[in-house]
C-alpha cells in the first residue's frame, strides 16, 4: 500500500507557485486574493484562516472580508461587485456555506468568471462540462488530480465511483475522471446499493462528510481510494469518510486524512489564484 501524500506534493507545488509569484512580482504585479466570510461558520473560519495564511505564506497578498451573519444578499452582492471592477484584486472567493436568507447561486454567479478561482462560476463550470478544462477548476477535485498524476495513476478506462453529488466536489470531480478517460459512477445519499458499486470499483473517491462510509468489506484488493472527508469526532480527532485502518489494508493506494487532499486543495487555490494574475498581466 502507498500513501497518497497530499501533504509533501503541496508543499513542493506552493514552492514552485512561490517563484512564478516573484516572477509577476519583478514584472509589478502583486497577486491578490480577496475572501468573503459570511457568518460565525466555525468550520469556515477555520477554512478562511488557513487559506488567508498559505497567500501570505507564499507571498500573495490576501484581504479577508468577516461579515455579519446578518448581512444582507444585496449588501454582499455590492462588495463582489467593487472587487469585480478592483484591478488589483484577481481572485476572489466566497466561503460556502451561506446563510439561509442568501442565494447562493446568485452570489456565485455575480464574481466575474475572470476573478472566479473557486470555479464556481456557471461559465467556468460550462466549459468543464464541455471537456474544455481551460477556465477555472474547483480546487479540490483538480487538487485530487494532480495527486493521481503525481504518483503516475493513469486514468484511462478505469473503473471509478464518486461518492458525493456537490457542486463543490462531486460533480466536478466526476467530470474531471470523465475527461481523463475514466469510466464514473456517481453515488449519492439516494443510492440504493452504494456497495453495488464500490466493490467492483478500480478507483473511489469518496466526498460524502460521514464518518466510516466506506469499509473494507465494500472494495476490492488493490483498490485505490481518494478520502475527500474532514470529519471532527468528539474526542476532537480529525477523521475522514474512510474506515482507514480497515480499507488501507486492501488498498494498491490511499490517501491519509489528515495530509491528503486538505492541503492540495489550497495549494490550487493558490495556483488558480497566480493564474488569474497571470491572465491579466498578458
Ligand atoms: N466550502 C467548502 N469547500 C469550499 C471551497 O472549496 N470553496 C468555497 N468557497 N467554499 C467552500
Amino acid at each position: 500500500m502507498i500513501l497518497l501524500d497530499g501533504k509533501a506534493l503541496s508543499i513542493k507545488i506552493k514552492e514552485e507557485l512561490k517563484e512564478k509569484n516573484q516572477i509577476l512580482k519583478e514584472k509589478g504585479m502583486q497577486t491578490c486574493l480577496a475572501v468573503i466570510l459570511v457568518g460565525n461558520n466555525p468550520a469556515s473560519q477555520t477554512y478562511v484562516n488557513s487559506k488567508a495564511k498559505a497567500c501570505e505564506e507564499y507571498g500573495i497578498k490576501s484581504l479577508v472580508y468577516r461579515l455579519d451573519e446578518n448581512t444582507t444578499q444585496n449588501e454582499l452582492l455590492a462588495l463582489i461587485h467593487t472587487l469585480n471592477y478592483d484591478d488589483s484584486v484577481h481572485g476572489i472567493l466566497v466561503q460556502l456555506p451561506l446563510p439561509m436568507h442568501i442565494n447562493k447561486n446568485l452570489v456565485l454567479e455575480s464574481i466575474t468568471s475572470s476573478k472566479d478561482v473557486d470555479g464556481f462560476h456557471p461559465i467556468n463550470v460550462g466549459y468543464l462540462n464541455l471537456g474544455l478544462e481551460s477556465g477555472f477548476l474547483p480546487c479540490t477535485p483538480l487538487g485530487v488530480m494532480k495527486l493521481l498524476k503525481a504518483y503516475e495513476i493513469n486514468l484511462e478506462g478505469l473503473d471509478t465511483v464518486v461518492i458525493g453529488e456537490s457542486n463543490i466536489v462531486g460533480r466536478p470531480m466526476a467530470t474531471m475522471l470523465l475527461n481523463a478517460g475514466a469510466s464514473v459512477s456517481i453515488c449519492h445519499i439516494k443510492t440504493k446499493d452504494l456497495k453495488l458499486y464500490t466493490q467492483k470499483a478500480d478507483l473511489i473517491i469518496v466526498a460524502a462528510g460521514c464518518v466510516n462510509l466506506l469499509r473494507s468489506d465494500m472494495v476490492k484488493e488493490g483498490v485505490i481510494v481518494i478520502d475527500v472527508g474532514i470529519n471532527r469526532l468528539e474526542n476532537g480527532q480529525i477523521v475522514g469518510d474512510v474506515d482507514f485502518e480497515n480499507v488501507s489494508k486492501k488498498a494498491s493506494f490511499i490517501t491519509p486524512v489528515p495530509g491528503g487532499v486538505g492541503p492540495m486543495t489550497i495549494a490550487m487555490l493558490l495556483e488558480n489564484t497566480i493564474k488569474s494574475a497571470k491572465n491579466r498581466l498578458n
